[in-house]
């Protein structure tokens, strides 16, 4: 049974199944990559980058909330501070038809701490309460918050419990935790996601401390062994960086995570499923490299990988015939996927 479900007043919200999902990455989990995303898994819940508050509310709507129906279930990732215009951007994912919403505690940029958006919020357990309950009020959907463990000088336990049973208290009861402490002054974003150790029994504490919660761990997942092993004792696991960089990992996310036997799509087929999608983003004036950035991992550890990675970052930037490219890889990709005459005859 899903973990909201039997006490919180959160039971009128159809919840996503959150067993596995892609975390939301700026610049990386766009429109493209979830569409993408979702060739090589029906199930698993995606993200979208962070978008702030100001963005929607000032800026062009159908750009930080549009998209393509085949992406779903999809969350929207806010990031943001002021209850009000959480609350306003709530109601503007729903309607947008989002399946979630989900503030960002976690991200440590400068930039966003000087707006009081990100890792810096879990300073102001107060201030992500009043915004949960400001976005819960404005919406059915679900309000989950994405956190990490703790920032440097309230980093520990008691101050972490703190934080969720306040954020809690205004009503969300679903928390994705990124199992390191973020270091708000002298790390880039990038070190911030390497250098503090991660420590995956603080959260597997969290939920041993905090069971009626869905806890969902993020942070340096690679194996989908390891994951599974995660998942005999929390609710949820949360991958970025391999989901990305190594997208067809997710082809067994299915069957393992979802108990769906349908067989995943070979990854020649989503190069070929691809291809109407990325005609149609030319003919309405995009830039083809816009899609197949996203998908250069795709046969990352097979023959040939090198080869198509650099025909879709750097051959593409010298033609004027990016479909052909596009056509000829194909070809190029089907051939080096078949075994070789001696690897059909073994000896
Ligand atoms: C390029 C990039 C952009 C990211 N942008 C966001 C973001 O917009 N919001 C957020 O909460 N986390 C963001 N993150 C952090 C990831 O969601 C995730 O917490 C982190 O990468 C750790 O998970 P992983 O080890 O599985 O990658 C970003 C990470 C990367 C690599």
């Amino acid at each position: 049974m899903h973990p909201n479900q039997p006490s919180s007043p959160a039971t009128t919200r159809p919840e996503p199944n959150r067993r596995f999902s892609v975390a939301p990455m700026m610049d990386w989990t766009d429109r493209h990559y979830r569409y993408f995303a979702r060739l090589i898994t029906r199930h698993a819940l995606l993200y979208t980058e962070m978008v702030t508050t100001g963005a929607i509310i000032h800026g062009d709507r159908s750009r930080f909330l549009g998209f393509n129906p085949e992406e779903h279930p999809l969350a929207l990732q806010l990031g943001g501070s002021n209850a009000d215009e959480l609350g306003q951007c709530a109601a503007l994912a729903e309607q947008a038809g989002f399946a979630e919403v989900n503030l960002n505690v976690g991200c440590p940029s400068d930039r966003v701490q000087n707006n009081l958006i990100g890792a810096c919020l879990m300073g102001h357990p107060q201030l992500v309460a009043d915004g949960v309950k400001a976005m819960r009020d404005a919406c059915q959907i679900p309000v989950t918050v994405k956190h990490r463990i703790g920032i440097n000088g309230r980093d520990s336990y008691a101050e972490l419990c703190d934080f969720v049973g306040q954020v809690h208290e205004a009503g969300c009861t679903t928390f994705a935790v990124h199992a390191r402490i973020a270091i708000l002054e002298g790390l880039s974003p990038k070190e911030n996601r390497d250098v503090p150790p991660l420590k995956y029994d603080v959260v597997h504490q969290l939920k041993r401390d905090f069971p009626q919660l869905e806890i969902l761990l993020n942070g340096g997942l690679t194996d989908l062994e390891v994951m599974q092993q995660h998942l005999q004792d929390l609710d949820g696991v949360m991958v970025g960086r391999e989901a990305y960089h190594n997208p067809y990992m997710m082809a067994e996310v299915d069957h393992r995570f979802y108990a769906d036997d349908t067989p995943p799509l070979s990854r020649l087929e989503i190069m070929a499923r691809m291809r109407p999608y990325i005609a149609r983003h030319i003919e309405q004036g995009g830039v083809m490299n816009h899609v197949t950035r996203h998908i250069l991992g795709l046969f990352q550890g097979l023959p040939g990988a090198r080869h198509f990675r650099r025909q879709l970052s750097s051959a593409i930037h010298k033609t004027d015939q990016p479909l052909a490219l596009y056509d000829q890889l194909l070809d190029d990709m089907t051939l080096r996927q078949q075994p070789r005459d001696c690897e059909r005859q073994p000896a």
